[in-house]
């Protein structure tokens, strides 16, 4: 049975991080998988917040990598939910890098995750409905539908 609504500013996060020797190759660029872990957990947090409840990674997709980060700079992620479904979220996860000589920021990676609310045997369960303010919700809602389809046709 379905719970109370949300909106998207319910569940909506950011996270800075500063990028260290760690998590660096030897020619000082962020791992691409560091950088996976850093969206998976974020999005975590924003669909966790949604539904109230353990939550699982079922797909990341459209992960572009658009712009080097370097050591010393600095790594701004921001979450959304874009859609709900009975028991799936998809999240829209926009990570910007702010250059250490500069300061300047620019958007390095955008990602689309989708999550499932499960329930104590690890069976999907329902989550609250996603109340839609503003026409970019609206628009965005509808654009994740259309992902939503095209994923569940390639899932094997
Ligand atoms: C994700 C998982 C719970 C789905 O279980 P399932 O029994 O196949 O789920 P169902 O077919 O009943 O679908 C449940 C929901 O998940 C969505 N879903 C299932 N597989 C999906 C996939 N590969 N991609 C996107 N969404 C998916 C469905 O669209 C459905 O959404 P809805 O209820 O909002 O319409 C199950 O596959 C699982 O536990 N996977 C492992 C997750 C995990 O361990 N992640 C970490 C990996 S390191």
């Amino acid at each position: 049975m379905k719970t109370n609504k949300k909106t998207v500013e319910d569940s909506r996060a950011e996270s800075v991080y500063s990028v260290l020797p760690a998590d660096t190759n030897i020619y000082g660029n962020l791992f691409g998988g560091k950088l996976v872990e850093w969206i998976d957990s974020i999005g975590a947090l924003v669909t966790h917040r949604h539904s109230s409840k353990n939550v699982v990674t079922a797909n990341i997709d459209n992960l572009s990598f658009l712009e080097p980060i370097r050591l010393g700079d600095s790594v701004i992620l921001h979450a959304w939910i874009n859609y709900v479904g009975t028991t799936s979220m998809e999240v829209q996860v926009d990570t910007y890098r702010e250059k250490k000589d500069d300061s300047l920021r620019a958007l390095a990676c955008t990602a689309f995750l989708t999550y499932v609310a499960i329930d104590e045997y690890g069976k999907p369960a329902p989550i609250p409905d996603l109340i839609l303010k503003t026409e970019k919700q609206k628009k965005r809602f509808k654009e994740a539908q259309q992902r939503k389809e095209v994923r569940l046709k390639r899932k094997v």
